[in-house]
């Protein structure tokens, strides 16, 4: 994994299914630090991470900077709306300043797609993405992944169900790719109105009708409904979205009695998800938030050159023991 040019992680096709396995059999190895007393390695002591956050975020930002942290390494959060960028300062001006502090990594959220990908053109850092626009969000899904298979103990094979706000979800196109490179079949379920132009490139099968392919699913991640990105409305009403397409508690019974819950957060409970679905024992929306530290560590440590364990290696092992 080590390079003399930096290593991004910027879409979920950035890493094959094998890449994809190391990352989720690290994080399992990183997992039981958050279980410790002192939860903390050496791994990346000396190194630096910078959250660039040109978006509101709870999980993702406090995941990354958790991540870090108990990797020892130096860890700066920038929020545009307290930057300069209030000052009109561009994106590239910005990252050459903190690559000019001494940045290893920048894990960067940002409104719009392919921000990321520029910014690897600008500077020598690594750049992670943390959600541009409605394109991707590839440590969101690789969670989804390592939540989903902890609790059903497989990936391959599995037949997942992505509802909602297709069009507009950076979630849904980075969770699709990622479920499908692992094996399992993907259907999007959605209005037509929400439902991406290409989404042939997605090769998932699509439906319009959630309660015809509710019975045949062993995993439902049920999208947030992104007003926010609407120019116009997508649906006459909400309620007659929840009527749909929204996982009400007798939808909810419908799913096959192993089938899981997903929501990647914040959820609208009421709208896309019932309050009870949201708080069962079926629903992972805790796991996958426990999952994304672990996750975004291992993530931080392949990307900044850490070498992948072997199996059953604890991933601190391969960089020094503890601190
Ligand atoms: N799932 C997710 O990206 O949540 P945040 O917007 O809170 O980071």
């Amino acid at each position: 994994m080590s390079s003399p040019s930096p290593r991004h992680l910027l879409s979920v096709l950035d890493l094959g299914p094998e890449e994809l396995a190391d990352v989720l059999r690290t994080a399992a190895s990183f997992e039981a630090i958050g279980e410790r007393e002192i939860k903390k390695v050496p791994t990346l002591r000396g190194r630096t991470v910078v959250n660039l956050f040109y978006e509101a975020s709870t999980r993702t930002r406090v995941s990354f900077e958790l991540a870090a942290k108990r990797l020892s390494a130096d860890v700066v959060n920038v929020s545009a709306a307290a930057s300069s960028v209030e000052k009109g300062e561009s994106l590239k001006d910005t990252a050459a300043t903190l690559r000019a502090m001494g940045a290893d990594a920048i894990v960067l959220r940002h409104p719009s797609p392919g921000a990321p990908a520029m910014l690897t053109r600008w500077v020598d850092a690594s750049v992670i993405n943390a959600g541009d626009g409605a394109h991707e969000h590839p440590t969101q899904a690789i969670l989804d992944l390592y939540a989903v298979e902890r609790r059903l103990g497989r990936l391959d094979g599995l037949r997942v169900g992505i509802c909602g706000d297709v069009a507009h979800s950076r979630v849904a196109r980075s969770e699709a790719l990622a479920f499908r490179r692992m094996g399992a079949e993907v259907v999007l379920v959605a209005p037509p109105t929400m439902l991406p132009l290409g989404v042939d490139a997605l090769d998932c099968e699509v439906s319009y009708d959630l309660d015809a392919v509710l019975g045949s699913l062993d995993v439902l991640h049920v999208l947030r409904l992104q007003r926010e990105r609407h120019a116009d409305p997508l649906v006459p009403s909400e309620r007659e979205y929840v009527q749909g397409y929204g996982l009400t508690v007798e939808r909810f019974s419908r799913l096959p009695e192993e089938a899981v819950v997903l929501h990647a957060g914040p959820m609208n409970r009421g709208i896309e998800i019932a309050q009870e679905v949201a708080d069962s024992s079926r629903s992972l929306i805790t796991q996958q938030v426990s999952a994304g530290v672990a996750v975004r560590m291992a993530i931080l440590y392949l990307v900044l050159g850490g070498t992948v364990p072997a199996e059953g290696e604890p991933a601190e092992a391969a960089s020094g023991g503890s601190a």
